[in-house]
């Protein structure tokens, strides 16, 4: 039985909040899945009431609703919806949410507050709750979610969880990654741990390298003026990168209650060999894209879009290659790579096997034996794939790459976001998926030293086209000649390999 609760959603009326919360709260009310006493209030600037804030939220969920709005499960959403209007920076508008909380016969003093709002403003809201004594948990539990950028660097970092923690307690304090609420990313920790077939093979003496890809076909969508102030670096491999890099790294936890499986994170973390200011460039390679098509669209130059500084080397692009010092993986290259506006959308792990000991084929046809891969991909589909080698049918000795993909694979799309999973989480009060103060410390200090170095090298940047797999630059992190970027599930591996080989022997030729 889940607790009553009252959620507050501060910055109801921004994007996340259109875009995710109030879809995926309407899904996990039709799934049934929320609390029978949860209220839902909507806080905001604009002189708005309940009844048109419900109105709004039906507007809102017409075209994102899977299937079309259900009227009997909405009638029961739009009975759990409240307006609250309220002013971030004024304090005694708090003391007025404070007495509206308790006015409403239907709300429950276990409260969420959800920060759906600018960073900059996360220090004022907590801080104007505490005084207000909202984050007290006398008459029932209080939470606090806060999505990233959890500050910009590590000292900022830090000062803000300074803050943050003045006014609540770490385990009151809820993380968004929204990466971990998604279906694959969560399958990695099933797959690792619950088939005993794997272990055995998932360290250095069998893995060649591990690369973590997330692509993107858009651009910046009109987010100029929070992107070039971030870039990839850390809007992406700072947080969800190094996130699911965890997840393929860590030990097996104790057992799943939240600060096991953390520990075992912060661990993998702690282990990356931390880059020095000399070894920057061979591990970290930055682009931005220039115009180019996407998808047979003409896409402009990210230069020319609103927002963006007319001189910015900002990156779109960020590539990079980590080591994790421990037994399992010492020598074991983590490729990461991010983009926008690259030629397709797709999220995947992939993870590449070292050649087999022998070359038992060489006399025969198979001149050159691929290596296994094991294949997760994130979106836009959810698929596991195993690449192994098998004989071409017919008389020549002659090998082929076949997929074993498991079924999964054949859903378009995952059907549930993963708002939907991690709003359930913090209503259940389950942290696991969520991030503990020092994995977020720990992963700044990681990107860190590449952040400092770029920031000081303001004149250039490599540019690749809008529509592209990123810029050959990237290629260089690699440690081997036989070692390249798997791009999409769907790509003729065969036809890559063969290409990469001939390449490599034609440098070598030279
Ligand atoms: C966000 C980044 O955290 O993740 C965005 O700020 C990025 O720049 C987004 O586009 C990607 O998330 P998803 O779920 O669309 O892959």
């Amino acid at each position: 039985m889940l607790d009553p609760c009252t959620l507050v959603i501060f910055g109801s009326t921004g994007n996340l909040s259109r875009n995710k919360l109030l879809p995926a709260l309407y899904h996990l009310e039709e799934v049934g899945r929320l609390p029978d006493d949860m209220t839902i209030i909507g806080h905001g600037r604009r002189d708005w009431d309940t009844e048109y804030w419900r109105g709004e939220v039906e507007e809102i969920l017409k075209p994102r609703s899977r299937g079309g709005l259900d009227p009997a499960v909405f009638k029961k959403f739009c009975s759990r919806l409240h307006y609250f209007r309220g002013d971030l920076a004024d304090e005694e508008s708090y003391y007025d949410l404070s007495k509206f909380i308790d006015e409403q016969p239907d709300c429950s003093s276990n409260i969420i507050f959800y920060m759906s709002v600018r960073p900059a403003e996360y220090r004022t809201v907590a801080h104007s709750l505490k005084a207000v004594g909202l984050s007290d948990q006398e008459k029932g539990w209080r939470r606090l979610v806060i999505e990233k950028p959890f500050g910009y660097d590590l000292e900022s970092a830090e000062v803000l969880d300074k803050a943050l923690r003045r006014d609540f307690q770490e385990d009151q304090i809820y993380r968004i990654d929204h990466y971990l609420g998604k279906g694959t990313i969560q399958n990695v920790l099933v797959f690792r741990f619950a088939n005993l077939m794997l272990e055995p093979l998932w360290n250095r003496n069998f893995i060649d390298h591990v690369q973590i890809t997330h692509s993107e076909a858009k651009g910046i969508e009109g987010r100029g003026a929070y992107y070039d102030g971030a870039g990839s670096l850390r809007d992406m491999i700072q947080s969800h990168l190094l996130q699911m890099m965890t997840l393929v790294a860590m030990e097996p936890p104790a057992d799943l209650d939240a600060d096991s499986l953390r520990d075992e994170k912060v661990k993998v973390l702690r282990s990356i060999r931390p880059i020095t200011k000399n070894s920057v460039n061979a591990q970290a390679f930055r682009a931005q894209y220039s115009a180019g098509v996407v998808d047979g669209e003409p896409v402009s130059s990210y230069l020319d879009e609103d927002g963006v500084a007319p001189d910015s080397t900002t990156e779109t692009f960020t590539a990079m290659k980590l080591y994790v010092d421990n037994w399992r993986w010492r020598g074991v290259p983590f490729y990461l790579r991010t983009g926008k506006a690259m030629e397709k959308a797709n999220s995947m792990i992939s993870i590449r096997f070292k050649h087999p000991p022998q070359q038992l084929f060489r006399e025969t046809q198979i001149d050159h034996i691929k290596p296994n891969w094991i294949l997760m991909n994130i979106q836009p589909s959810e698929c596991l794939r195993l690449e192994l080698q098998v004989k071409q049918p017919g008389l020549e000795m002659r090998a082929e790459t076949t997929r074993l993909d498991a079924a999964s694979c054949s859903l378009a799309q995952s059907q549930i976001d993963a708002y939907e999973a991690l709003l359930l989480d913090v209503i259940e009060g389950d942290a696991s998926l969520f991030l503990r103060f020092d994995e977020v410390n720990l992963a700044w200090q990681v990107v860190d030293p590449v952040l400092k170095a770029w920031s000081t090298e303001r004149e250039y940047i490599p540019t690749y086209p809008a529509g592209s797999w990123g810029p050959e630059g990237a290629n260089r992190l690699f440690d081997r000649e036989d070692q390249y970027w798997r791009n999409a599930m769907d790509e003729d591996m065969d036809d890559l390999v063969d290409a990469v080989t001939a390449a490599s022997k034609e440098a070598a030729a030279k």
